[in-house]
């Protein structure tokens, strides 16, 4: 059970991977114990934090400063700049996802911060990698500035874990598939627009061509893994890098296969742009045994009753909308 005490600090709240965590932590622990941050003030509907504050991770001194002031115990770090926004903006992106982790863990070993958790990716594997059912160790060498900065974050994670006794956590995740906030800026982020395009237009235009496998997953499944990580006991988290996460893979042929189940007369077209390159570097599918043994993970979530529910929660908002209106 959460103790009273713990506050906890979400940075990049307002993410796609924020918005649903954020809830869930307000849901777990108290709505006044959780303290949502990111760097604009929120944009969308979906983000009805109790509490909020603008954060830079990158300034260093003030997140010691709000950590101290708030008496943060606990901190969700998910602000990070994914995959294709980082190949257009590598500098940036090794500033905010680097420098960021950095400072979290700094302040985070000064002040005594009870648990840390870390999202990685499976951008941290690369080109090397064996791309079918990627074991938990094996061959890195990740090709993106978004998968050497998760590949390095991890090492510190392991680093600071080891070296001070932070109780540091993490997870690869697959793609992650939602409805509430659209993602932004990542490669697997056709998985989610196209279900957008199938209900506005009936058609989608697929950046990435029609074959390209990767691994997936839905927000309810992501979101359980990390509240099931996290409150693990200690002596069941054996990796302290971060924990292979799968539900499933599907190609963009098997998704738009699927969402014609539902929308019959559904229309997808491929054109590859400079994103392909990324998802080529990436596994196809993933061996996550290690988490579903020391932490008992299994996913709710296959293909089939992932669209269908993402189906069905789009077009229930459309019709409120249209409501409105
Ligand atoms: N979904 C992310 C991206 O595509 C990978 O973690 O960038």
């Amino acid at each position: 059970m959460a103790k009273t005490q713990e506050t906890l600090l979400v940075t990049g709240a307002c993410g796609q991977l924020g918005t649903e965590l954020t809830a869930a932590l307000a849901q777990a622990y108290g709505a006044n114990r959780v303290i949502a941050t990111d760097i604009r003030q929120p944009q969308n509907a979906a983000h009805t934090f109790e509490r909020f504050e603008v954060l830079d991770i990158t300034q260093g001194n003030e997140m010691a400063e709000f950590i101290q002031k708030h008496g943060i115990t606990h901190i969700y770090h998910l602000a990070a700049l994914l995959s294709a926004t980082g190949e257009q903006k590598p500098m940036l992106a090794w500033q905010v996802n680097m420098q960021g982790w950095l400072n979290v863990l700094e302040v985070s070993r000064e002040v005594g911060i009870q648990q840390i958790y870390f999202p990685s990716s499976i951008a941290a594997f690369g080109a090397d990698t064996p791309r079918e059912n990627t074991p938990q160790t094996t061959v890195m060498n990740p090709g993106t500035v978004y998968g050497i900065s998760k590949y390095a974050g991890e090492l510190w994670a392991n680093y600071y874990c080891h070296r001070y006794g932070l109780d540091v956590r993490s997870l690869r995740y697959p793609g992650l598939i939602s409805y509430s906030t659209p993602p932004g800026g990542g490669t697997t982020d056709y998985a989610v627009d196209i279900f957008y395009k199938a209900l506005e237009t009936g058609h989608y235009t697929c950046f990435l061509d029609a074959e390209t496998r990767l691994p997936m997953m839905y927000m309810p499944d992501a979101i359980k893994a990390t509240l099931q990580l996290m409150q693990a006991d200690q002596s069941a988290i054996k990796v302290r890098t971060s924990y292979n996460l799968t539900a499933f893979s599907f190609t963009p042929a098997e998704i738009a296969q699927a969402i014609r189940q539902h929308i019959p007369a559904f229309e997808i077209q491929y054109a590859p742009d400079f994103r392909q390159a990324i998802a080529d570097s990436w596994p196809a599918t993933i061996d996550d045994s290690q988490a579903r043994m020391d932490w008992g993970w299994q996913p709710d979530y296959d293909l089939a009753a992932m669209v269908k529910d993402m189906i069905a929660n789009l077009q229930q908002r459309n019709s409120q909308i249209m409501a409105i209106v």
